[in-house]
């Protein structure tokens, strides 16, 4: 059994949104805060922990499996920058199997060999594709993998349906043992109704924002260098925000079920903002002309 220390996080969001460079740059400064970290990518395209080591890619825990009947854990982990334990699930063939049960295979793995006691993880963190068509994205949620649930989101529709989605989600797992919500990450926040529009989203589905995350060049520079801005730019603005939202998840205990909005409450509520924001443009060509 797990260590009762040991907290296993999964992050979600749409395809694209930052996943992957959020999570690694989390696992990075909590490495860098003294801690033990796995990450552990739960994504076919195994490409969660590139960052974390130089751009590299690794074997996944399905690439093992299917060359060899019985496979030592120990030949999945790989460690990567400040010695973060760095694992890919990796998937099935495209068009072939479910996402889910390749996730299951590679989870049980390393529980069967007690990795997680003999490392002696404080963290395992999860990064989990989460928009794909099947229940296989629900697996971490529903099969007791996590026990917190992070979304990142920015202020598009797309993210925020998402991330909705997920929601109702962990809301039908709730009441049989499945992962609660510990939160939003804001991604690529840079201006103030950005910020305006997330912030009521959590507050109609009664959650909460973990931190707020600008879009940088400073992220795009690190990637180009295969690395985490923790790594590449550690006294940045940009890893001050990473080390905060990190700390943050870190210190997290209370999870909740969150209220996610029927697929009619989420239109009538997006095109509301879309009159707001309509004026917002209105408002400011009015004062370009009056000055
Ligand atoms: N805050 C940010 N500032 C600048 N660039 C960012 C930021 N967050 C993410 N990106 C960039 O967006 C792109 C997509 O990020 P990432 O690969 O982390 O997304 P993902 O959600 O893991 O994608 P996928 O669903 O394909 O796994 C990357 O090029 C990344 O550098
Ligand atoms: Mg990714």
């Amino acid at each position: 059994m797990a260590k009762s220390k040991l907290k296993q996080i999964a992050i979600y969001g749409k395809g694209g949104i930052g996943k992957s460079t959020t999570t690694s740059n989390i696992s990075a400064a909590l490495v860098d805060a003294g801690y033990k970290v796995m990450q552990f990518g739960c994504d076919p395209k195994s490409d969660s922990t590139n960052t974390l080591r130089g751009g590299d890619y690794i074997p996944s825990v399905l690439d093992l499996l299917h060359e060899n009947s019985r496979v030592d854990a120990h030949d999945a982990i790989f460690r990567g920058f400040g010695g973060v334990y760095c694992v890919e699930a990796g998937g099935p063939q495209p068009g072939v199997g479910c996402a889910g049960r390749g996730i299951i295979a590679a989870v049980q793995l390393l529980k069967q060999q007690d990795i997680f006691d003999e490392l002696d993880l404080d963290y395992v963190i999860f990064d989990v594709l989460g928009d794909v068509v099947c229940g296989g994205f629900a697996v971490p949620i529903r099969e007791g993998i996590a026990e917190h649930v992070f979304t990142i989101s920015s202020a598009d529709f797309m993210a925020i349906y998402a991330a909705n989605n997920l929601f109702r989600g962990i809301q039908t797992y709730s009441n049989k043992g499945g992962a609660l919500l510990g939160g939003v990450i804001a991604n690529s926040i840079n201006t103030d109704f950005q910020r305006e529009i997330l912030d009521d989203f959590v507050a109609r589905t009664r959650t909460q924002v973990v931190e707020y995350v600008p879009r940088s060049l400073t992220v795009t520079q690190a990637e180009l260098q295969g690395k985490t801005t923790i790594e590449a730019a550690p006294r940045s603005e940009q890893a001050r925000i990473y080390r905060r939202l990190a700390q943050r998840i870190a210190e997290h205990t209370e999870s909740t079920v969150p209220a996610p909005l029927s697929p009619q409450d989420l239109r009538s509520w997006s095109a509301g903002w879309a009159d707001q924001l309509i004026e917002i443009e209105r408002k400011s060509q009015h004062l370009a002309v009056a000055s």
